[in-house]
């Protein structure tokens, strides 16, 4: 496996793939690596010649600097563990490499740079106007942003994202539509712990008795994706708001069931309709989210 830091240097080892005609495989990560990292890699590995793992802890999408300050950053565990996993290269850019100094004052300065899309009338719509992006004011720019980037250097045939991210994946989805890039979204299943956490980085900063309290999040969902077709839809959301507040050091932000295409709210459960449950709780100061489909 090859750790590579620059762009430049990378590049050189695009170059030869390309010649070669390589299928390259990306999963882009901001590091602190867990087992639902790696099962990206896995399926890129299953489908792809070369696989390259980004790790970049990508400022323009923290809109709380605490919180930027505080993602752990684990890098040589990280490498061990993608080594362990076969893939080929790692891509591990210092914010110097990815940004230039303008791009990171438009951030201080809370503007909405819309650079990264060379010109062309990006709108995601209503899609980053729910859940994450109305909770998360300019989070969904700073992921377009960054993803773009890495596209344009990286090029690879197929990308991998996790259904963790469930909006993501559709800002993704719909960033790759109107850029005309020609790159496969594949999108991946959610890895949980035994308990039912979904993984995540954060759940580093969770003691073991707070990863116990924040299994009530995914056992919230698993009762709405058990009971959806029988209950009303009112009464399905009024005991799962109850459930999940049964503990009382859980903040809930968002309880939302949302129609799994446009990710707008639905008050109802049509059952020709595909549909996702979505959660986003805090524990003491750290965010979680997670989501089930209800298909
Ligand atoms: P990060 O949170 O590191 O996640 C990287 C990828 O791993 C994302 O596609 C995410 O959905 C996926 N992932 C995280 N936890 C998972 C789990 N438990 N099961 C399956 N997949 C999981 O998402 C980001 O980084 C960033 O926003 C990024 C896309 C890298 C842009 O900076």
């Amino acid at each position: 496996m090859i750790v590579i830091n620059s762009i430049e240097q990378l590049k050189i080892h695009l170059i030869s793939m390309q010649d070669q005609k390589k299928i390259i495989g990306f999963v882009p990560t901001m590091g602190a690596l867990h087992a639902g990292h790696i099962s990206l890699i896995n399926r890129a590995k299953a489908a792809c010649d070369v696989v390259i793992c980004s790790i970049f802890v990508n400022p323009t999408q923290f809109n709380d600097l605490s919180d930027l300050d505080k993602y752990p950053r684990t890098v040589e565990t990280d490498c061990r563990m993608l080594e362990k996993a076969n893939c080929d290269i790692v891509f591990v850019p210092e914010v110097m490499e990815m940004y230039t100094e303008k791009e990171l004052e438009l951030k201080r300065q809370k503007v909405e740079d819309k650079s990264w899309a060379e010109g062309k009338r990006i709108d995601f719509g209503p899609l980053e106007k729910v859940m994450e992006g109305a909770h998360r004011q300019g989070h969904f720019n700073g992921v377009a942003q960054v993803v773009s980037k890495l596209f344009r250097i990286v090029q690879p045939q197929k990308a991998y994202f996790g259904q963790k991210d469930f909006q993501q994946l559709a800002i993704i989805k719909s960033m790759v539509k109107q850029l005309d890039m020609p790159i496969e979204i594949v999108s991946c299943a959610i890895i949980r712990e035994p308990n039912g956490l979904a993984m995540s980085s954060r759940n580093e900063r969770l003691t073991a008795k707070e990863r116990e309290i924040a299994s009530i999040i995914s056992k919230t969902l698993f009762m709405i994706r058990e009971h959806y077709q029988s209950k009303q839809f009112k009464e399905l959301m009024a005991d799962a708001e109850a459930l999940i507040l049964k503990e009382s050091s859980i903040k809930l932000e968002y309880l939302e069931i949302a129609d799994a295409e446009t990710l707008q709210p639905v008050n109802d459960l049509n059952k020709g309709k595909n549909a996702v449950a979505c959660i986003a709780a805090k524990i003491g100061e750290v965010r979680l989210i997670d989501n089930v489909v209800l298909y």
